[in-house]
């Protein structure tokens, strides 16, 4: 991960810090709409309050929730922007580093290999750059905001957000040793998936020579059965997150009202009113700190399976090909049209084989032919 953040350019560094201080205006604002509900809720509970005064609060109600908005939408609107603009050039990186392998180094990763880790592997990563720019700053920083605003109220319904968020790390971590190794093995079954569909069609010849179809089918139709029952394990958990997500904060809510319930029974009557719009409002800030972890915990379930994509790039981007170029090439003389020659040229497959061909040196003209003679095996495909 580090070593792809590394890759990151300045212009996309501004973006991205132009994400954050967006997702911050947008936690600011979101944050500071509960004020103006309880300020509603106090003066609906106060007798002979006229309809005028509300409009003011409720302006200011809406217009922060427009705001709030709309800097989402910046938010969402930048980090796809990064996130596209950084895979494009990561996806190019990698490209040219494949273009510069030897046939070495493509059989070390071979070919289906390569081609996912240049689509679906870049994809994940930028996958988790949109939603990782949105959800890091904006989990964490709803969290703590929202705690240091409701710290000091009630420590009954302080208790409540402590244990709702507990419930939710202590599934997110749950959820993630499961979802873990599973997706892990996901991109390498990605791998094979290619490599079969691949092999069929390069093959088909071959395949339909030797009435082979069935056999291959069998062979692919095993490949797509356990990346689908991988996939559907993976997607299974993360759907079980979402009823999850909905019953801890529909209990915390419970919990809160119940604990508010006894809490208002026992105050005198004139303490009612602002303990019940305390209330409304420690709602409003307990569902925040709620969101803000379960924010975290969807991206570190996405996480391993980025993790490992990330290292698979990085594998190819730091294979250095067995194909060095003299640092001082002969300039080609211009004089000189089609012709080719080669000087006492030695060619082996990879560093520890033998050569196939050696000391080869020949001149062809333009427009002459020129031919190999040899034994089966002697190098002249070479
Ligand atoms: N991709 C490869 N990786 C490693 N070794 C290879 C590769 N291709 C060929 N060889 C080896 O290089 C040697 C020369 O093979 P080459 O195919 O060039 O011979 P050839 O003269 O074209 O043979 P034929 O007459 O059968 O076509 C052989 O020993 C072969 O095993
Ligand atoms: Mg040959």
């Amino acid at each position: 991960m580090k070593k792809l953040a590394k890759r990151i350019t300045g212009k996309e560094w501004g973006m991205i810090i132009l994400t954050i201080l967006f997702t911050c205006f947008s936690v600011y604002l979101e944050l500071e709409v509960p004020t103006y509900i309880s300020q509603i809720t106090e003066l609906l509970g106060t007798s002979g309050t006229q309809l005028g005064e509300l409009w003011s609060p409720a302006a200011k109600m809406i217009g922060l929730s427009l705001l709030a908005f709309f800097s989402s939408v910046m938010v969402g609107f930048f980090a796809a922007r990064v996130a596209a603009s950084y895979t494009t050039h990561l996806r190019r990186d990698v490209f040219h580093q494949v273009l510069d392998f030897s046939q070495t180094e493509i059989k070390r990763f071979s070919i289906p290999s390569l081609l996912t880790r240049t689509t679906n592997d870049i994809t994940q990563v930028q996958m988790l750059f949109t939603m990782g720019l949105q959800v890091v700053t904006r989990g964490p920083i709803m969290a703590i905001w929202a705690i240091g605003k409701i710290l000091g109220k009630s420590e009954y319904w302080l208790w409540a957000v402590v244990v709702a968020v507990i419930v939710n790390v202590l599934m997110t971590t749950v959820l993630m040793t499961l979802a873990f190794p599973k997706q892990s093995v996901i991109q390498k079954l990605t791998d094979k998936l290619n490599s079969i569909t691949r092999e069929s069609l390069t093959g088909i010849r071959v395949v339909r020579a030797y009435n082979a179809e069935d056999y291959q089918d069998e062979k692919f139709e095993a490949a797509n059965d356990e990346v689908t029952r991988l996939n559907l394990f993976v997607n299974r958990l993360m759907a079980i997150m979402n009823p999850i997500m909905m019953a801890i904060s529909s209990g915390l809510s419970l919990a809160i009202y119940w604990i508010g319930a006894y809490i208002i029974n026992d105050a005198s009557l004139a303490e009612r009113l602002p303990l019940f719009s305390d209330m409304v409002v420690f709602m409003s800030y307990a569902m925040q700190v709620v969101m803000g972890f379960l924010l975290m915990g969807a991206l570190f379930i996405v996480l391993p399976r980025t993790l490992v994509s990330a290292g698979r790039i990085n594998q190819v981007l730091d294979l250095h090909s067995s194909i060095e170029n003299p640092s001082q090439a002969q300039a080609a003389d211009p004089s000189v049209q089609g012709q080719v020659e080669f000087r006492d040229a030695t060619f082996r497959y990879s560093k520890n084989s033998e050569a196939v061909v050696e000391h080869v040196t020949f001149k062809a003209e333009a427009g002459q032919t020129v031919a190999f003679i040899g034994s089966t095996g002697s190098g002249k495909s070479t």
